[in-house]
């Protein structure tokens, strides 16, 4: 173990998040992501499991192409095959990491494995020694750690850093242990294991007790200097440590945990928002750090001390995770240059015809709504990207809603550059939208989320809808923004189309050919 109090932040949100069900993401979102994360500053980024299918090495291939300032990491059980994957899908990383992993439980090793600890001994040497040859950095985890009887573990572990480990990670696979416990056996492996001081000992928390965060803090102030984590908590089950709150209890109770990260932490919120929107997985309101509450006083007593003083309520700031008064951007009588340069200060680089295309947007939007924030901005951009390479797209919706049912809607679709016109009806508006797509567009994909979000306050706000369609074990999440929340949920159900398609077309030639 080094000596400093920097901690490293591993962020897993494209690996162990992706596994929630429902969170697949496509190359393109994963690269969006990693792009983030990088701009957060998170040390390690775990791309993905290589060999866990074509998209993970395809995925863990093209983000190790782009990113450059982070580690990029790629997971692999304790086979020659599973490392190979890693190994192939790292080569074009500037700093490549291989995390090798092997339950060590005996609940896991008997029932999951069918192994002996003693034949798991010997493929924790063998795997770690045969990565170590391929590349310099290696992370070694015994899955179920907390749940492994503790003699073994030492003995695991030693033999992971004599084998190479440089990481050694200890996951709370079922999110069993509790703080105490947790710190303990980090204790118990910095006083026990005699090469411990020759790896950076990690933390891996799940979060099904709702400890993952204490638990990671636990283990930090017992000697680990790695926590693994994901953006909003995202990960299997219940998920795993959330990075913006083991980043920000750091920062804020720095009094007793004297440790830094690299994180840029007025980041957190926007990382939040974007992993939420492309995943489709929303952020609960009262959720720490980045929930839309977090940062809200409603109780009069609240806001009186918050007028006289921020800190009686407040104990830390919400610009320092990101958060600000909404901005009054423009009117509609603002130019392209005024524009140009707040698409520079939120981030964006996109090209002259992109920015014409947003500005022309920006200016209908303009027509339509009073006061145009920044969040107004974000969407219009986020939803002309996302829709860059759309083989779909609509041209016109008009609706009849209201108490005299039934409810229609008429359609017409761009299609592979043809006009296609359905018209449906439907049990309620959006429900009429979907059937007459459907009838465009014939699929076998299940609605399994539609969910609408306000981007600003009031009546004209724009909405934001997401939606998830599954198909043949398969998910993608479609995206549309528009002040009218019906085209926008038109547009939302088009995406997650185009997307669907893209996915069937990796197995097909023509992308028609597959629709039915
Ligand atoms: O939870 C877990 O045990 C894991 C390992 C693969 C590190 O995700
Ligand atoms: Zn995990």
């Amino acid at each position: 173990m080094t000596n400093t109090n920097q901690i490293k932040i591993f962020d897993t949100t494209l690996r162990d998040g992706e596994q929630s069900p429902g969170a697949s993401m496509n190359i393109e979102e994963k690269l969006k992501i990693a792009t983030a994360l990088e701009a957060l500053g998170v040390d390690i980024i775990e791309a993905g499991f290589p060999a866990a299918s074509k998209g993970d090495l395809e995925a863990v291939t093209e983000i190790s192409k782009v990113i450059k300032n982070s580690k990029i990491c790629g997971l692999s059980r304790a086979s020659k095959f599973d490392i190979d994957a890693a190994n192939s899908a790292l080569k074009y990383a500037a700093q490549p990491r291989i995390h090798t992993f092997i339950s060590t439980s005996e609940l896991h090793m008997t029932h999951k494995l069918e192994l002996t600890s003693e034949q798991v001994y010997e493929k924790v040497i063998d795997s770690v020694t045969y990565a170590r040859n391929l590349c310099d950095d290696i992370e070694w985890s015994c899955e179920d750690g907390t749940r492994t009887d503790r003699d073994f573990m030492c003995r695991t572990v030693e033999a992971a850093i004599k084998s190479g480990a440089s990481t050694i990670n200890i996951p709370d696979t079922v999110g069993y242990s509790v703080p105490e416990e947790f710190s303990e056996i980090i204790t118990h492996l910095m006083n026990t294991v005699p090469n411990i001081d020759k790896a950076t000992i990690s933390t891996h928390c799940h979060n099904d007790l709702g400890v993952a965060v204490a638990n990671s803090l636990a283990g930090v102030a017992a000697g680990a200097r790695q926590i693994e984590c994901t953006i909003n908590g995202l990960g299997e089950r219940a998920g795993n440590a959330a990075l913006e709150e083991v980043v920000m209890a750091i920062r804020t109770r720095n009094d007793l945990m004297p440790y830094t990260t690299n994180i840029k932490t007025e980041l957190l919120n926007k990382t939040s928002k974007l992993v939420s929107a492309v995943t489709g997985f929303p952020v609960q309101y009262n959720k720490a750090i980045v929930g839309k509450n977090a940062f809200a006083h409603e109780a009069g007593i609240h806001q009186d001390g918050m007028l006289k003083n921020s800190k009686t309520y407040e104990i830390m700031t919400p610009e320092s995770v990101g958060v600000s008064e909404s901005n009054l951007v423009m009117g509609k009588h603002s130019g392209r240059h005024a524009f140009k340069q707040k698409l520079i200060e939120l981030g964006y680089d996109i090209g002259d015809n992109a920015i014409e295309e947003s500005f022309n947007n920006f200016k209908s939007l303009a027509d339509k709504k009073k006061n145009v924030y920044d969040e107004d901005i974000i969407a219009i951009v986020d939803d002309q990207v996302i829709r860059v390479n759309d083989f779909i797209s609509l041209k016109d919706l008009s609706v009849v809603a209201g108490t005299k049912g039934p409810q229609t809607a008429e359609v017409t679709l761009i299609i592979d550059e043809n006009e296609h016109h359905a018209k449906s009806t439907g049990d309620g508006p959006v429900d009429a939208i979907f059937n007459a797509l459907m009838s465009l567009v014939p699929h076998k994909g299940k609605l399994q989320l539609y969910q609408v979000h306000a981007v600003t306050e009031g009546t004209d706000a724009q909405a934001e809808v997401s939606v998830r369609l599954a198909e043949n074990g398969k998910t993608v999440v479609g995206q549309g923004a528009d002040t009218d929340t019906l085209v926008a949920s038109a547009k939302a159900y088009i995406n997650a189309l185009n997307k669907l398609i893209v996915k069937r077309e990796k197995t097909t030639p023509s992308k028609m050919s597959n629709i039915s």
